[in-house]
């Protein structure tokens, strides 16, 4: 498609819009027009998102039959256009489309791909409030990213591991799928009585009737797309307020629960101890789901309630717990930049080892040094990975977390740990760029950290220490 530059008239949508989606907007891939652009405008990720419009809530309703792995469901989005609309875009995969209404008018529909096309039966004005009603159901199934893994609603033998980072979003529920664009989310889900539906958030209630139990959620903080769920199971659920007032929600698959049992005791510890470190828990829910799903073999940071496809170790706990300050509450605005979320994680692990009994993050960084130049840690820069394939490559985890190392002996202790407070602070549910987190470093510090920045996050191959 032909591109051409828009100029965003910013002061027209400036109360309405996170700033990292005019920021994208601006920066992104020029909308044709009127019409919202097929992608938020993220090089690695070019469908992921779209253009023209913000998403402040998603009202889903869902049916899950977890035999026939049947789902069908209702979106209702509440969005606010960024510019004129005579089209905007969806992302959806897979999932048959049966109904779709723009304010209660049915509107124009087709596909492309990963792309659901909507045109509204009238163009929707700059900073105009609408409500997309879209129907949908199918056989979910996840999507295959770059790196090879699967991401989004994955079958398993009781149920549905959920999932969505980076794009897998779309594989349950039509999305604005880029974590520039955060909202906030209710999801009913209906399951066969005996199964546990989990999503985000608190839960509102449930109730049982002819064979099927429905779960409301309500995730009241923004989130992004990829970090919702809706995980189904057999599952035990324990459920408990912790002393800072937070509803905390456990689910665990039964054949995982010896496992998990003295890992989960340990969440609001966890929790209380990263408040400590990077200032009040951003949300008002917390919990694990602890699923059994082997064909997935990874955690995601899902906001207020980490899935797991075992049973965690304690520094996994610790890892997906500090994404909620870095990742959840403090979003990325491109996934060039995801060394925020994963180097931060990774160094709360460290940090966790370290204040616990167990080696100090120098040693981990000593180990992770003597690494050879041919090991692939580094083999491409962690503030710049490249490609989509590389964003959860090691050097993003490891040397992502040398990063923070080095800033930490290069401004003392007291001045680094006030930057990640003032880290999580300052960009509290909101999102953050790898410049205004070098930029706040320096203002905390009082320090030039051009070279280290430099040399840590962008230079190719092994850094010389020197
Ligand atoms: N952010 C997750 C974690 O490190 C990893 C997600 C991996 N996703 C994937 N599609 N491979 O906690
Ligand atoms: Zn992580």
């Amino acid at each position: 498609p032909r591109r051409h530059s828009t100029v965003l008239r910013r002061e027209a949508v400036r109360a309405a819009v996170p700033v990292a989606v005019a920021a994208l907007l601006a920066a992104g891939p020029a909308t044709a027009g009127t019409i919202g652009s097929a992608g938020a405008g993220d090089p690695y990720f070019p469908l992921s998102g779209n253009g023209g419009y913000h998403v402040r809530h998603y009202g889903l309703t869902l049916r899950y039959d977890t035999a026939s792995r049947h789902l069908d469901g209702t979106a209702v989005l509440t969005a606010r256009a960024l510019q004129r609309l005579t089209r905007f875009d969806l992302d959806l995969k897979g999932l048959e489309v049966t109904g779709l209404t723009v304010d209660n008018a049915a509107a124009g529909h087709r596909r492309n791909g990963q792309e659901l096309l909507v045109t509204p039966r009238r163009a929707l004005r700059q900073g105009q409030e609408f409500r997309v009603t879209v129907t949908y159901r199918g056989t979910p199934r996840p999507v295959t990213d770059p790196d090879g893994s699967a991401d989004g609603w994955s079958p398993t033998d009781d149920g549905a591991f959920v999932a969505g980072e980076p794009q897998g979003a779309m594989t349950w529920f039509p999305a604005n799928s880029h974590p520039g664009d955060k909202s906030s989310y209710d999801v009913t889900i209906t399951v066969p009585q005996g199964r546990t539906a989990v999503a985000n958030g608190v839960l509102l209630g449930q109730h049982t009737a002819h064979g099927r139990t429905t779960f409301r959620w309500r995730q009241t903080e923004p989130m992004a797309a990829c970090l919702a769920t809706a995980t189904v199971g057999k599952f035990d659920v324990e459920r408990y307020t912790t002393r800072d007032g937070i509803q905390v929600y456990n689910a665990v698959d039964p054949r995982e629960a010896k496992a998990a049992a003295p890992v989960l005791k340990k969440l609001p510890s966890v929790l209380e101890w990263e408040s400590g470190l990077f200032g009040p828990y951003p949300f008002r829910a917390a919990g694990s789901i602890v699923d059994r799903a082997p064909d997935i073999g990874y955690a995601l940071e899902t906001q207020t309630r980490p899935v797991y496809a075992s049973a965690p170790s304690l520094s996994t706990l610790v890892h997906e717990s500090a994404h909620q300050w870095f990742g959840d509450s403090v979003s990325l605005s491109t996934w060039k930049d995801i060394w925020l979320n994963e180097g931060f994680a990774t160094y709360a692990e460290w940090l966790y080892s370290e204040q616990h009994g167990g080696a100090s993050a120098q040693k981990a960084f000593d180990a992770l040094y003597a690494r050879p130049v041919s090991d692939g840690l580094w083999e491409f820069p962690p503030g710049d990975p490249g490609t989509g394939a590389n964003i959860f490559g090691t050097p993003v985890y490891d040397r992502g977390a040398m990063v923070l190392h080095e800033l930490r002996k290069a401004v003392g202790d007291p001045a680094f740990f006030r930057i990640l407070r003032a880290w999580a602070a300052e960009h509290h549910n909101a999102h953050g760029t790898t410049a205004q987190f070098t930029h706040l470093a320096e203002r905390v510090s009082g320090k030039n950290l051009q070279s280290l920045f430099r040399i840590w996050l962008y230079e190719r191959g092994k850094p010389n220490r020197a």
